[in-house]
């Protein structure tokens, strides 16, 4: 791994100075490796939400935000949208390197065998409410596979990591139909042979005993690239939750449950979700886009503009201009869509608002991904497991690459308590107001 070390940072403490060494990457980035500090000063540092803190070195993602980078091993993205695949790029992620052709066909054919689901989790799905979230379903799921296909003996790690991963991709994909084929109380599509991981999934979605589907090239040439936009994004919520609950040694099923319970969240995969509940709610309220934008602008008001800002891109979020082309191939393939007016209306007023352009606020991954969604025929309920199929390459990587390291430490962030000091066990018929006044006045928030 190629870390420069050599520089170091000075910390003056009283009379007291500790150097600290300071760790380059191959892109030149810095960090100040603070391991010994509590050890060497008894002081730990805080950074509630992470703004500033590495919680590992990864050769995986390079992400930068200033300049809107995003290259998975090194490949720039735009580069594998337009010449990769998923599948190829899931491999790149999870193994390092792109596939020759032999280990692609091989990796094809792993997938396609392991496409199906166990018939017995099928009474699973059938007994979940009608109106569950989809998320919620999916992320029950993974953590179930583990009890239908429980460890695999006489096999070595990596090969069970290699069986048990290539599970996850194909699997997530079936079961993600599959629970929506059952929520409509359709009958179930298998995965076909003959069809490519898109192509397949489309399929399993659409096709139907009294209208068979006829799959569109372009759109699976665009699921493509929207799963291959999705694959990996470095350290974000579900990667890092993949990472923390993988650190406890869980098995692979059980971390990648987490992230996708992590992703749910409408800060996060939720958005795109939320995106379109928003332009809905500006067409629905006559289509004027300022009302909004006000809101957004209020401190005092927690609405935020959907689709809009990044903790890491302080320019436009290179997956979301891909996303606007993506846009623009599959809209001629459907009737056009009123939300993606109300889209564009708000995207030119918010990147000319001062306000927006002071707090480096621009669209993200999730701004055009529902209408994409929408054109391709996703409920929008389900327009989050369409992200957690296209990040499982990302989660699985993340995971192995934690797993392979000779000193994976476990998670365990510290913290500053400022709660009561010292107190004493009070009788309940003591706890009067005063006692209760006395016992909150310590809490953080
Ligand atoms: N609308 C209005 N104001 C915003 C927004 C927004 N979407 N996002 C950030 N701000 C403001 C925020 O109010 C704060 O203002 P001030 O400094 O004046 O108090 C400032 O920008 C910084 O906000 P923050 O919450 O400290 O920034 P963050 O880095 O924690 O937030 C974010 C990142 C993605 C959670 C946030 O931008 C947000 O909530 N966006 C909307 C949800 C969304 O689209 N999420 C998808 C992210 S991309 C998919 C993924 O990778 O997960």
């Amino acid at each position: 791994m190629a870390i420069q070390k050599g520089e170091v940072a000075i910390l003056t403490l009283g009379d007291r100075t500790i150097e600290l060494p300071i760790i380059v990457g191959t892109e030149g980035e810095r960090a100040i490796d603070i391991a010994r500090l509590r050890k060497e000063t008894g002081l730990i540092t805080l950074d509630p939400g992470f703004v500033n803190t590495g919680s590992c070195v990864s050769a995986i993602t390079f992400v930068n935000g200033e300049q809107g980078i995003l290259r998975y091993r090194g490949i720039p993205i735009e580069e594998l949208v337009e010449k990769s695949s998923f599948v190829e790029t899931a491999y790149l992620l999870i193994n390092g390197r792109l596939p020759r052709q032999k280990e692609l066909n091989r990796f094809r054919v792993l997938l396609n065998d392991s496409s199906l689901v166990h018939e017995d989790m099928h009474a699973f799905f059938q007994h979940f409410p009608r109106d569950s979230h989809p998320m919620g379903i999916l992320s029950s799921m993974v953590t179930a596979l583990r009890s239908f296909y429980p460890d695999l003996e006489g096999l070595s790690q990596s090969e069970e990591v290699n069986i048990t991963l290539t599970r996850l991709l194909s699997k997530v994909r079936t079961m993600a139909a599959m629970s929506y084929k059952i929520s409509r109380g359709h009958k179930i599509v298998y995965p076909r042979e003959d069809l490519s991981y898109c192509a397949n999934f489309l399929n399993m979605m659409f096709d139907s005993p009294v209208r068979p589907y006829h799959i569109d090239d372009d759109l699976v040439d665009a699921l493509n690239a929207f799963w291959i936009i999705h694959a990996d994004h470095e350290q974000n919520c579900s990667s890092a939750a993949v990472r923390l609950v993988g650190s406890g040694r869980v098995n692979l099923y059980a971390a990648i449950s987490a992230g996708t319970a992590a992703l749910w969240g409408p800060l996060h995969g939720g958005a795109n979700q939320a995106v379109i509940e928003m332009l809905e709610d500006i067409q629905a309220t006559g289509g004027d886009c300022e009302p909004f934008i006000k809101r957004a602008k209020d401190r005092n008001d927690p609405f935020r503009l959907m689709g809009f800002g990044h903790r890491v891109y302080k320019t436009y979020d290179p997956r979301a201009k891909i996303m606007k082309k993506i846009v623009d191939r599959v809209l001629p393939k459907v009737q056009s869509d009123p939300l993606l007016d109300v889209a564009m209306r708000l995207e030119e007023a918010a990147t000319r608002d001062p306000y927006f352009l002071d707090h480096n606020l621009y669209p993200n991954i999730d701004f055009y991904a529902g209408i994409v969604l929408r054109a391709m025929g996703i409920p929008t309920n389900m327009f989050t497991v369409m992200f957690a199929i296209g990040r499982l390459p990302g989660w699985i990587a993340q995971w192995k690459e934690g797993a392979a390291d000779p000193n994976w430490k476990l998670h365990r962030p510290r913290q500053i308590y400022v709660g009561r000091p010292l107190a004493r066990y009070v009788p309940i018929e003591d706890r009067d107001e005063a006692y209760s006044a006395e016992a909150c006045s310590y809490n953080a928030y």
